[in-house]
């Protein structure tokens, strides 16, 4: 079995080391030759132009994109439209935004061209714990792709989700509710810290103790408490927690459906906030009690 993959950052690198692992002949590119000849040394085939990797895949063919969703997944998607043929398969396995995977779907349907959007989980620690996948496309298209996934994923841990665009849909909203999960933790932590008691709590073991058998136990405060142990006061690191696209399409897609999601909204929002996008809006506020109030301001 073999299988291509376009784009070797964090994911694409580790998703063709999971591949090579599992037998799967992995043939890669990228940007920067130098990523994709250190795979080599891994056991993969680098090229140096994307038409050659192409060239030396056998048919039907299966492109794997791991690329930051926007501009670079659609130069991709039509770099490879041109180069593949009737059957062979594309999968954008990044955090594409779920309409523009219709389009391209829309597009490649009319030359014979498979597409699926996958929406993979499991950021640096996929490929020794498998990557959570959510597949969308035509089920034949992910039957016949279906060995790459099973390679990929823990034991259970892909799954058809149905047309088109609903892998990265999917995707999406768990996203959104990662958003919320970390917020909440980020906040409960915020008032530990802040309380009467903060000298005395040890919070990496506080994290530890939540995790044996507490209903909040979860990988991510598995991350935190990890990340306690090398730096009890995170002081390594600045406040700005940058937001990447899904955040923002889950709650626009529940603005355009009516469906309230307040949390996973506030969680987005605090994010914007972290961003400084807050700093007129707070001027506004005490510049308002300064005229109406008489009240010392900053
Ligand atoms: N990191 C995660 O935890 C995670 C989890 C799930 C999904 N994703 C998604 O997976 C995709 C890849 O993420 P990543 O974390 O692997 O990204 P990354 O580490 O930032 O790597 C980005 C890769 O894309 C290439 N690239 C960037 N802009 C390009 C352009 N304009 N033209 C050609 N190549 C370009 C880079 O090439 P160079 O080496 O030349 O810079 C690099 O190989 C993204 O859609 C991301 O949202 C990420």
């Amino acid at each position: 079995m073999e299988a291509a993959i376009i784009g070797l950052g964090r994911m694409g690198a580790n998703m063709a080391m999971r591949l090579i692992k599992g037998g799967v002949a992995v043939h890669v590119y990228n940007r920067t030759y130098d990523k994709a000849l250190s795979l080599e040394k891994k056991g993969a085939k680098a090229y140096e132009k994307i038409f050659e990797l192409v060239g030396a895949l056998t048919a039907p063919r299966t492109v794997i994109v791991m690329l930051p969703a926007g501009g670079p997944v659609q130069e991709h998607v039509k770099i490879l439209s041109q180069l593949l043929d009737k059957g062979d398969t594309i999968i954008e396995g990044g955090n594409s935004f779920y309409k523009d995977d219709i389009s391209h779907f829309e597009v490649l349907k009319q030359k014979g061209i498979h597409y699926l959007d996958a929406g993979i989980s499991g950021g640096i620690w996929g490929l020794e714990n498998g990557y959570c996948t959510m597949v969308g496309g035509e089920e034949t298209a992910f039957k016949n792709a279906e060995p790459l996934f099973k390679f990929l994923a823990p034991e259970n841990g892909y799954m058809y989700c149905g047309p088109p665009g609903s892998g990265h849909f999917v995707k999406m909203v768990h996203n959104g509710i990662e958003y919320a999960m970390m917020q909440a933790y980020a906040e409960g932590f915020n008032v530990l810290k802040s309380s009467p008691y903060a000298t005395d709590l040890d919070l990496e073991k506080i994290s530890n103790l939540w995790n044996q058998g507490s209903v909040i136990r979860s990988w991510l405060l598995e991350l935190l408490e990890r990340a306690f142990k090398e730096d009890p006061d995170l002081e390594s690191l600045n406040s700005v927690v940058a937001d990447s696209g899904e955040g923002r399409w889950t709650v626009q897609q529940a603005v355009d459906t009516g469906v309230p999601v307040p949390v996973i909204a506030s969680a987005l929002f605090e994010r914007f906030s972290s961003q400084n996008n807050s700093v007129f809006a707070n001027r506004v506020l005490a510049s308002l009690r300064k005229a109406f109030g008489g009240h010392i301001v900053e």
